[in-house]
């Protein structure tokens, strides 16, 4: 594979590292009999998928965005503190890289919204601070179960951003941003309810996840461009079924309250973190990691059997979930890691594949 930056392999690489072994804990938790490094390792999926691997990936996009050398300080930090929670650091030092991280990235849309102030730079540098926010609370001792919902939070609103970005945000009416920012406002509230309501704050939260999948759905392009073809029409659909679980997910977190463990815990999150936040990189991953590496990929269809396999596999994991299908739950698990190697692998032979060929649809970037 030839890229032209290979210098940014080391830092997508740390959060590749996170992915594999938090995906590897997150079997243990799911009661998969899995040989771990040492007791407790199962209870570091959580911040190894969301802040080693989600953090590092998106930090490291924006610091090629903003193209200064300092940005790549942001995924360093984060990725080093998914390389501490690995090797058992004390837990404080990896904490602490995380947190300085996201506080970087707060740093990186500070700049980017100095360069374009505009609603879509404002909502993605308000994501960072919820992150960082979160991450503080996490330093701070609060428990995962609370600390999850600042991540997701975090990453919905970081989403968001990004779609109104492409949404070309003239188009959005002014009583639609209205909306929007209303539906931030919901989220926001939520979170700050959950150290004082633990149960009442996730209702609250989940209100506004069912909002913004709403709204996403209504006012993305991705309805228009689902009647297109090739690349356009695979992203469209990526996003759409993306919307759909980010409702379920919110639907969820109305309904089943503050949940710290179980069933009904794992459905609300995984709708949001598989169904949601992987349907977003599955969308998004011909695009970014072209640009981050500056390789060439080639688009195939047979993307769209890591897509499919999520929908069926997340779907399979839920009636477990609900059901109280402790097996349904589990092979819906181990199958959902599975769909997410096959997203790598997948993503990786297509960026190492040869110029155009006829029939397929090249896409590059530097
Ligand atoms: C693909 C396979 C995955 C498996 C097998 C898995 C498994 C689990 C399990 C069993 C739990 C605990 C639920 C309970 O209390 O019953 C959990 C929690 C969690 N998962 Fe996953 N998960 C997967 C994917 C993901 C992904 C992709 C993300 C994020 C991007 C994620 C983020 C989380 C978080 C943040 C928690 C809460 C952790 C805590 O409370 O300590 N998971 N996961």
């Amino acid at each position: 594979m030839i890229v032209r930056h290979p210098q940014r392999l080391p830092l997508l690489a740390l959060g590749m590292l996170a992915l594999l072994t938090g995906l590897w804990a997150g079997l243990a938790r799911l009661g998969w009999n899995v040989p771990l490094p040492r007791a407790g390792f199962s209870s570091l999926h959580g911040p190894l998928m969301v802040s080693g691997f989600l953090g590092t990936l998106i930090s490291l996009e924006r610091a090629v965005a903003l193209a200064r050398p300092w940005a790549y300080a942001v995924p360093l930090l984060t990725g080093l503190g998914g390389v501490g929670l690995i090797v058992g650091a004390p837990l404080l030092a990896a904490q602490l890289s995380i947190l300085a991280g996201s506080l970087g990235l707060v740093a990186i849309f500070a700049a980017i919204v100095r360069r374009h102030p505009a609603l879509y730079t404002y909502t993605m540098g308000g994501g960072a601070i919820l992150w960082a926010s979160g991450n503080l609370l996490w330093c701070l001792g609060w428990p995962v179960f609370l600390v999850v919902f600042w991540w997701a939070a975090f990453l919905v609103v970081t989403i968001a951003g990004e779609r109104l970005e492409l949404a070309r945000l003239q188009q959005v009416s002014g009583a639609a941003q209205a909306a929007f920012l209303l539906l931030l406002g919901i989220l926001l509230t939520g979170l700050l309810l959950l150290g004082w309501s633990y149960d009442g704050g996730v209702r609250v939260f989940g209100v506004g996840l069912v909002g913004l999948a709403l709204w996403l759905g209504r006012h993305d392009i991705a309805r228009r461009t689902v009647k297109q073809t090739g690349l356009t029409r695979f992203i469209a659909i990526c996003l759409l079924t993306g919307y759909v679980w980010l409702g379920i997910s919110g639907f969820c977190a109305m309904l089943f309250g503050g949940m710290p463990v179980g069933p009904q815990y794992d459905a609300t999150l995984h709708a949001f973190f598989l169904g949601f936040v992987f349907a977003m990189i599955f969308a998004h991953a011909p695009i970014i990691f072209p640009a981050v590496l500056g390789a060439r990929m080639t688009y195939r269809p047979l993307f769209y059997a890591h897509v499919v396999l999520l929908q069926v596999t997340l779907f399979l994991r839920l009636i477990g979930d609900a059901a109280g299908w402790s097996a349904g739950r589990q092979v819906g698990g181990l199958l959902n890691a599975v769909t997410l190697l096959l997203f790598l692998v997948s993503t990786v032979s297509a960026l190492q594949s040869p110029p155009t060929q006829a029939g397929r649809v090249e896409i590059r970037a530097s």
